[in-house]
């Protein structure tokens, strides 16, 4: 088995398209073979459980409370995902106690089954509760839409995980672009500040492009690669899905699924194990 890879899914601000990748993007990945599971980490109104049709009855809070474990709540998506429903208590990760956190941390680490990606639908913004979570992930993407909002909160976001916490693992995917060409010079004008001003050279994986079906699959709650396959959205979903798994591994990249939680939690592996 492979080392788990987790990959936050990150934007400035709201409705630039971050579930509709996250989704596609785990159900890509996982159409080439591999085991794949999505964390809910965005309490939106259109979150990543409801962009895949699913309803599920327990969601994070009741882990956190210790009631459930992560194998209980979580539920099979489209082409076999594992998705974690999110939960509003997420967001106080970083207030719980030690017995809540051995407890998380726990659940993380009894859940069996092999994966190799783990991909993070975060909630928009520099909140301390989204930069917790996008620390815990050996890659961001930043998802970006070429208007002048989503391009300076999308710099805002890069500057703070860079400055303030030091993590440089930043990735661009351009989105609801005409071309990928209009795809690349949005990478190539955001890169160029971010190499000039903050010293870091972006990763630029893949843009989607604008696509009607996007939307009419959005209305049937399922995932664009399902719902059209021969799609425009649906052929740049499996291209990013390529890219994403030739990004460079970092040497963060080891430990299973209960290191991200700990990296997430800030707690030292040693004394949670001990
Ligand atoms: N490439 C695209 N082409 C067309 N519509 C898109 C595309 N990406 C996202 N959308 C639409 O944009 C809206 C916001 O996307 P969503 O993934 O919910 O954003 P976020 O999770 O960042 O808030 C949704 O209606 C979605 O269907
Ligand atoms: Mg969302």
């Amino acid at each position: 088995m492979s080392d788990l890879k987790i990959i936050g899914i990150a934007s400035g601000k709201g409705g630039v398209g971050k579930t509709t990748i996250s989704t596609n993007l785990a159900v890509a990945l996982a159409e080439s073979g591999h085991q794949v599971m999505l964390f809910d980490g965005d309490l939106g109104l259109a979150n990543a459980q409801l962009a895949l049709g699913i309803q599920a009855e327990y969601n994070f809070s009741h882990v956190i409370s210790g009631e459930k474990s992560l194998k209980e709540i979580v539920v099979r998506g489209p082409s076999g995902i594992f998705v974690v429903p999110g939960a509003s208590g997420i967001g106080k990760m970083a207030d719980l106690g030690e017995a809540e956190l051995r407890g998380v941390v726990q659940s993380f680490s009894e859940f069996q089954e092999p994966l190799d990606y783990l991909i993070v639908d975060a909630a928009a913004g520099i909140a301390p509760s989204v930069t917790t979570f996008l620390k815990a992930c050996h890659e961001t993407l930043v998802v970006v839409r070429d208007e002048p909002s989503s391009i300076a909160d999308a710099y805002g976001i890069i500057k703070v995980l860079a400055t303030e916490h030091d993590y440089k693992n930043i990735g661009l995917i351009p989105n609801a672009v005409p071309d990928q060409r209009s795809g690349q010079l949005l990478y190539q004008r955001l890169n160029a500040v971010a190499v000039k001003f903050l010293n870091l050279d972006l990763e630029y994986t893949y843009s989607i492009e604008s696509d009607e079906t996007v939307l009419e699959a959005a209305r049937k709650y399922t995932p664009v690669l399902t719902h059209s396959p021969g799609s425009t959205a649906a052929r740049d979903f499996r291209k990013l899905a390529k890219e994403v798994q030739l990004l460079p591994v970092t040497k963060r990249a080891s430990g299973g699924l209960q290191f991200f939680v700990e990296r997430m939690l800030n707690t030292d592996p040693e004394a949670t194990h001990g």
